[in-house]
């Protein structure tokens, strides 16, 4: 994955646990690079051990730091350039989940080596919806649901989400069951 995400991954141990903490995690993952170029791709076997020691390392399991991980995304990414892209393709959880494809497929343009996930939303409600999700990679449905519980904090409409159903042998993707509450006065 893009240096982007390990950086970031980098700055959740620093400001849980501090510099020394993250030596240890890159040490322990076996990840020689203690920087990472944001716009460069680097193997998801990085990223996977970055995240597993980081789990050991700070005595969280894993799901929590993926959580952790996609909560922060949000503010991460919109800190780093992105807001305006991420305000161009919605100003509300539900059409911002619409166009999330979209968004991603812009991304590409700028990172060609970009394996983005895919996502499609069903039955879609005045607070509610359902959201598929499809992924090459194992394991991170956990950060889809921080990123859900990050949007809705970007839009300032708090949002809860309920895994219905895993992907499986039998089922190619995740289903989520997302709700969020109506924007507070001053919010986005
Ligand atoms: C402007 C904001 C965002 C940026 C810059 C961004 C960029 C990226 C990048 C660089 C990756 C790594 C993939 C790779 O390198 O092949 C990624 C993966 C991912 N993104 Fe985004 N993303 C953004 C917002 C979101 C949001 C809002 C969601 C969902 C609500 C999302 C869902 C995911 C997921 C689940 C992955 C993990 C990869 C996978 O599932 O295969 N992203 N994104």
């Amino acid at each position: 994955m893009y240096g982007l995400i390990n950086r970031a991954i980098k700055d959740l141990v620093i400001e849980r646990a501090g510099e020394a903490a993250w030596k240890r995690v890159h040490h322990d993952a076996g990840v020689q690079e203690d920087e990472f170029v944001a716009m460069e791709s680097y193997s998801d076997e990085s990223t996977y051990a970055l995240i597993g020691s980081a789990s050991r390392l700070l005595d969280l399991p894993q799901e929590e730091i993926l959580k952790e991980f996609g909560r922060k995304w949000i503010t991460y990414t919109a800190a780093r350039g992105y807001g305006e892209l991420m305000d161009g393709w919605g100003l509300d959880v539900g059409s911002f989940l619409d166009n999330l494809n979209q968004m991603h497929a812009r991304l590409k343009l700028a990172m060609p080596r970009l394996e983005p996930p895919h996502f499609e939303v069903f039955e879609r409600g005045e607070s509610s919806l359902v959201l598929r999700y499809w992924s090459d990679r194992p394991g991170l449905s956990p950060m889809v649901i921080g990123l859900l519980e990050g949007l809705g904090e970007r839009f300032g409409t708090p949002v809860s989400v309920e895994l219905r159903s895993a992907r499986s042998e039998e089922q190619d993707h995740d289903e989520f069951f997302v709700t969020w509450q109506a924007a507070t006065p001053g919010s986005a």
